[in-house]
């Protein structure tokens, strides 16, 4: 057994570059488009409490788990976990750990990438200045009419979904391609601290409104009623969609963090970055959500009904009736289109990695080939929002019965896959791998009592916590 020292694809400069490039990888569209429609349609305060307790009690520590895999097996979650499963003499079968990452991250990239170019269209409008229009219109139904058309015309139209899917993907090949150091380090940098600005500005049109305070509540007035009786029946699916999207929005359990931890020099500490990254992302999505809410309550909206158009319908408003709205707005939907790319990369980076260490091929030709696999499966979701709105591909199953591609992908992803693979990262961590390995990858003393609560989250609480809520979303407890 040869576990490699160095990772083949380089490392990364600092641990704080690794930092900025885990956080770029889960700061995204999960923190300022799913986060705020899903809150939406589970009623708000109660399915926030419950996702920040997963992000506490399960996110946080797999996320610890899954870079220190990455760490010690030095190469993409495929072979690394090849190396770990040999090192700790238990069975080769742990490899499917890292297969089921890159097909999660095939189906993920296909409607990341479609999502952020509803971010990529919203540029040019927004620069064009064509949301400074409500103001010269007279009722908020007019308002919020007028930027739902715009909205419909978008996603109404494959072509034009598909052309910026296209683009969206070439540049990621571009970037990925390029290797993650240079490009990735490099923007991810300035970036970050901009997208973080211009929340705050937002946050202060926010604030503005009267109904500030409502949108508050609604985040954080917890009402469980609302979130186990979404359609007045008893159902476990919130809880589910909550700790889904913990996982999507940490990056967790499909090999991203991962192969992120396999670039970290040798002597970084995971605890503090780790929490550093989930900070970061929390705050974000907070800050989404007390940004979007207020404006959905005071054009008289209802949280509900946004679905995941949710923040390309409300933002405009906003942009279009506040002093540098115009700069504002073009500047946000420019960064929210970055925040995507550096999520993106993370997405096809286990597989590529994989790629290259087969030997066969150069890290160009292994990117272009997994863009064009996303970009084909990609379609599937491109016309979920318009010629197969009403293809329900799942519809003899009454929990599915809605579900378009687009759903389906989503809930696939989301709430099975990557809470199973933050699963059995948690149990191949905290009960099989060696406890001396695993405190020599943390720096730390196995009486440390960071580490045994640590390591205690990871061997009950993940495992109970997942266990449960699968259950329960079966029907189990109903
Ligand atoms: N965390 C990203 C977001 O919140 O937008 C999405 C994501 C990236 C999910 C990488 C999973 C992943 F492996």
């Amino acid at each position: 057994m040869n576990i490699p020292k160095t990772s083949i694809h380089g490392e990364w400069s600092s641990r704080l570059a690794f930092i900025l490039a885990a956080t770029g990888s889960a700061v995204g569209l999960g923190n300022i488009w799913k986060f705020p429609y899903i809150t939406g349609e589970y009623g708000g305060g109660a399915f926030v409490i419950v996702y920040l307790l997963c992000i506490a009690l399960i996110g946080f520590p797999v996320m610890m788990a899954e870079v220190l895999l990455g760490k010690r097996g030095r190469s993409s979650p495929i072979n690394s976990m090849r190396h770990l499963a040999q090192e700790a003499r238990r069975s080769q079968w742990w490899q499917v750990l890292g297969w089921s990452g890159v097909v999660a991250g095939f189906l993920i990239l296909s409607f990341y990438s479609v999502i952020a170019g509803w971010a990529l269209d919203y540029i040019p409008r927004l620069a064009q200045g064509t949301f400074t229009a409500v103001n010269d219109l007279n009722t908020t139904k007019e308002v919020t009419d007028f930027v739902a058309t715009r909205f419909g015309e978008l996603v109404g139209d494959p072509l034009r979904l598909i052309m910026w899917h296209t683009l969206f993907l070439v540049i990621t090949i571009i970037m990925v391609a390029g290797g993650v150091q240079g490009g990735l380090e490099r923007a991810v940098r300035w970036m970050m601290p901009a997208l973080f600005l211009v929340l705050l500005i937002l946050l202060g049109y926010a604030m503005s409104t009267p109904q500030f305070m409502e949108g508050v509540q609604f985040m954080f007035n917890v009402d469980f009623h609302k979130l186990f009786y979404p359609k007045g029946e008893f159902s476990g699916e919130g809880v589910l969609a909550a700790m889904g999207l913990a996982f999507f929005s940490l990056s967790l359990g499909m090999g991203s963090i991962m192969v992120y931890g396999a670039y970290l020099p040798k002597h970084a500490s995971i605890a503090q970055t780790t929490a550093a990254v989930v900070a970061a992302d929390t705050l974000v999505a907070i800050l989404a959500g007390l940004i979007i809410f207020p404006i959905v309550f005071s054009n008289g909206l209802s949280p509900e009904d946004g679905g995941p158009g949710l923040v390309f319908k409300i933002l405009p408003i906003a942009f279009g009736q506040m002093p540098y709205g115009t700069l504002f707005g073009t500047l946000f939907f420019v960064l929210l289109a970055l925040a995507a790319w550096s999520s993106a990369i993370s997405l096809i980076e286990p597989a590529v990695a994989w790629l290259v260490e087969t030997g066969k091929f150069s890290r160009i030709s292994a990117t272009i080939g997994c863009g064009i696999a996303a970009w084909l499966v990609g379609f599937a979701t491109v016309f979920s929002f318009n010629i197969w709105s009403d293809v329900k591909p799942l519809s003899m199953f009454s929990a599915f019965q809605d579900k378009t591609f687009f759903n389906l992908i989503d809930y696939l992803t989301s709430n099975i896959m990557l809470p199973l693979g933050g699963l059995f990262i948690a149990i191949f961590v905290a009960w099989l791998m060696k406890n001396q390995i695993v405190t020599e990858e943390l720096e730390i003393s196995s009486k440390n009592l960071g580490y045994r609560f640590w390591r205690f989250l990871l061997r009950y609480v993940t495992p109970l916590g997942v266990g449960l809520v699968f259950l329960n979303a079966i029907g189990v407890f109903s």
